[in-house]
């Protein structure tokens, strides 16, 4: 008898559970509270019990009748309280964690950006994402036949006669030259689009920061000074760095900066293509054709500009070293920035 009783008791724990709403629980009642209930039909079958049990199994008897009536009571009151609103809730399930929204990675990293030039005097400019080959191409000195302009590498948009999507931030320095008188100096964070296969290591769509610096007699020192200061606040005073000389239609000289890969501490990866160094930023003197077409005289002024990319900015900051990760969009690479 005993034994039924604590099968009883467990049986009704688990019916507590299922109770949703009033009807539940008058059935619940009926099952086990009323006169002719289960739990009643026990206290009726006492005098079968064994002498020497009887006290003990009254005892658990008893707690069983005062759980059912506790529950019972509980619950009547909350529904009449009118709880019985959202009577589907099932108090009895786990909560639910709650995720907290934070800024993608990429944006925290263009933002950390943003803010060192701010601190360093350069402000921030914008221009559109759907250009026209002046402004892209031949603005900035780009040669009729230079490749970058054939539909292998950019992306034309063909309804409209000579619009692209932007292939780099440089035309909106363009635009900046033409609506400003030097001194300028900003900076240009830009999404850019190429016509190029996605792999670890490039996507079609991506973010870039151009700066720019115009003034008389600024110098390729000022260049090399500003970009190191940068790349100091944004890895640390260890890191080093190496300037290549380089070409761009729209500077000269021109150079790129590379720093010695995170990855591998500059001992050669997949990411470095096992070099050691990674580039981070286009660079260079801005051409003297670049400023007559702005208006801007080259015998007068000078100026440095230069590109950085983001994504790879913040895959040699996060340690990532797969930049489609980054757009996957699976939380748990996300949730960990
Ligand atoms: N626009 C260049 C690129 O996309 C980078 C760059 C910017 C180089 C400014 C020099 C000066 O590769």
């Amino acid at each position: 008898m005993e034994q039924e009783i604590l099968e009883l008791r467990k049986k009704i724990e688990e019916k507590v559970k299922l109770i949703r709403k009033t009807e539940d629980l008058e059935s619940f009642r009926l099952e086990y509270l009323v006169r002719k209930g289960a739990v009643q039909s026990f206290f009726d079958r006492m005098k079968e019990a064994p002498k020497e049990r009887k006290a003990a199994i009254g005892k658990i008897l008893n707690e069983l009748r005062n759980y059912s009536e506790n529950v019972y009571k509980e619950l009547k009151e909350r529904y009449e309280q009118g709880s019985q609103a959202s009577p589907d809730i099932d108090l009895t399930l786990p909560g639910k964690r709650n995720f907290i929204g934070a800024a993608h990675p990429v944006n925290q990293i263009m933002q950390e950006m943003v803010d060192i030039f701010n601190s360093m005097g350069f402000s921030v400019a914008e221009g559109p994402d759907i250009e026209d080959g002046y402004h892209n191409f031949d603005a900035l000195n780009f040669p009729p036949d230079h490749p970058a302009r054939d539909m292998q590498d950019t992306f034309f948009i063909e309804s409209k006669n000579n619009a692209l999507l932007r292939t780099h931030s440089s035309p909106v320095q363009i635009r900046l030259m033409k609506a400003q008188k030097p001194p300028i100096r900003s900076i240009m964070p830009a999404r850019v689009y190429r016509n190029e296969a996605i792999s670890a290591r490039s996507l079609a769509e991506f973010h870039q920061i151009e700066g720019l610096y115009i003034n008389k007699g600024v110098t390729f020192a000022e260049l090399k000074g500003t970009v190191i200061a940068f790349a100091k606040k944004m890895y640390g005073e260890q890191s080093k760095f190496r300037f290549r000389p380089s070409f761009f239609p729209f500077t000269e000289p021109s150079a790129e900066m590379d720093i010695s890969c995170f990855l591998c501490g500059g001992r050669g990866c997949r990411i470095c293509k096992h070099s050691g160094w990674l580039e981070v930023v286009g660079c260079g003197m801005v051409h003297p054709n670049v400023l007559k077409e702005c208006d801007i005289d080259p015998e007068i002024y000078t100026g440095y500009a230069f590109g950085f990319g983001i994504e790879r900015v913040a895959l040699l900051k996060t340690g990532i070293d797969d930049i489609r990760l980054f757009y996957q969009n699976d939380v748990r690479v996300l949730e960990q920035f």
